[in-house]
């Protein structure tokens, strides 16, 4: 007898692709500002949908450089609270604390075999820390840059979004990834840095030095948790000039912020107005007005930014929900970390029974 062939058609399967990784952790040290809001924040509510997102409250770095431990916790809350107000899902993204997952400190043990005391003193971040505090140059703040390497290769996140001073640590983590999968066999892929859409705002103080910041300069930064007269009282103070010399007149850095800002949270039809009258402006013939400009700034700031103040404040006396988010993190968090620390684990021979 002839066996018989059947043929049959395969029925289509579809394969979820899985979505790429992001991962991006922020200190819980000082206040989230305007500048962390258009540089980061925002950027990472736009991925949300796209990626696999892990979005983690670094408590542990934190510790390096000893932080109150009465003011932690509601450090922590703010940051979480922040976070959700302006528009992060923790439905969609695995938003947790990082001493909530034990799992990142075990492959941080791991990664401090591969990391070497000379490359570590060399980096930037460490050198600048142990200048401005040579009374506690602690070995945590040494190896700050193996912890941020096992915060990223615990969910084996290939994309970071992080400003331009956290290349190094990428850099580090990605060699810390190639001499453990060198060594050990493939388990842990590259990071990278990800700047999401290309170019990044960059926000400066109201005082066109430097940028603004979590800690210093209140007066020249503008907090997503300032009250509307704060905020009001921080743009009329403000730095401008004269005016400009010359139609279609350089801006100086303090005038182009204040542009920057108005083109960010005004109507389209507010920000062109000021500006055609900062080009049709001459010396003697000053057709830009600084004081309105600065006003109508503050009336669009103040309506951006109190309904995120609004939500956060909300959020943060709502412990019972803040709570529960935190814990939903921790445990999706956990779940992913423990699937890497397995494969570290084993293809280390650190596995028994
Ligand atoms: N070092 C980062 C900062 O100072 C915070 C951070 C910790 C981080 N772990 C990370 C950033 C992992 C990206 C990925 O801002």
């Amino acid at each position: 007898m002839q066996p018989i062939h059947i043929i049959f058609a395969l029925p289509k399967i579809k394969i979820p692709v899985e979505k790429e990784r992001v991962l991006s952790g922020i200190r819980p040290t000082g206040l989230l500002h305007l500048g962390n809001y258009f540089g980061a924040m925002r950027n990472y509510v736009r991925m949300q949908d796209e990626y696999n997102c892990y979005f983690f409250v670094a408590d542990w770095h934190s510790l390096t450089t000893h932080t109150d431990s009465t003011t932690l916790p509601a450090s922590v809350h703010r940051v979480i609270a922040e976070n959700i107000a302006c528009g992060l899902n923790p439905e969609k993204v695995c938003l947790y604390v990082q001493s909530d997952v034990p799992e990142i400190a075990e492959l941080y043990l791991y990664l401090n075999m591969l990391a070497y005391k000379g490359e570590l003193e060399k980096t930037v971040t460490f050198k600048e820390k142990a200048r401005l505090h040579p009374e506690n140059v602690n070995a945590g703040l040494l190896t700050y840059p193996v912890l941020q390497a096992a915060d990223i290769l615990i969910h084996r996140a290939t994309k970071v979004p992080v400003g331009k001073d956290q290349e190094q640590n990428l850099e580090m983590a990605r060699n810390f990834a190639q001499r453990f999968n060198h060594r050990y066999g493939d388990v842990l892929p590259e990071p990278h840095a990800f700047n999401y859409g290309g170019e990044l705002v960059k926000i400066l103080g109201l005082d066109g030095n430097g940028k603004m910041s979590k800690s210093e300069n209140e007066m020249t930064t503008l907090y997503l948790a300032d009250d509307d007269d704060l905020i009001r009282n921080k743009l009329k103070k403000a730095k401008t000039d004269g005016g400009p010399a010359e139609p279609y007149g350089q801006q100086p850095d303090f005038i182009e912020n204040l542009f920057t800002l108005m083109q960010l949270v005004s109507s389209h039809d507010t920000y062109t107005k000021f500006l055609q009258d900062y080009n049709d402006s001459s010396a003697g013939n000053v057709q830009i007005r600084y004081g309105d400009m600065k006003k109508q700034l503050a009336e669009d700031m103040v309506n951006f930014i109190a309904p995120i103040r609004q939500k956060a404040a909300d959020l943060q006396s709502d412990k019972a929900t803040l709570g529960s988010i935190i814990q939903q993190g921790k445990e999706k968090a956990r779940e992913s970390a423990d699937i890497t620390l397995q494969m570290v684990r084993k293809a280390m021979g650190v596995k028994y029974y």
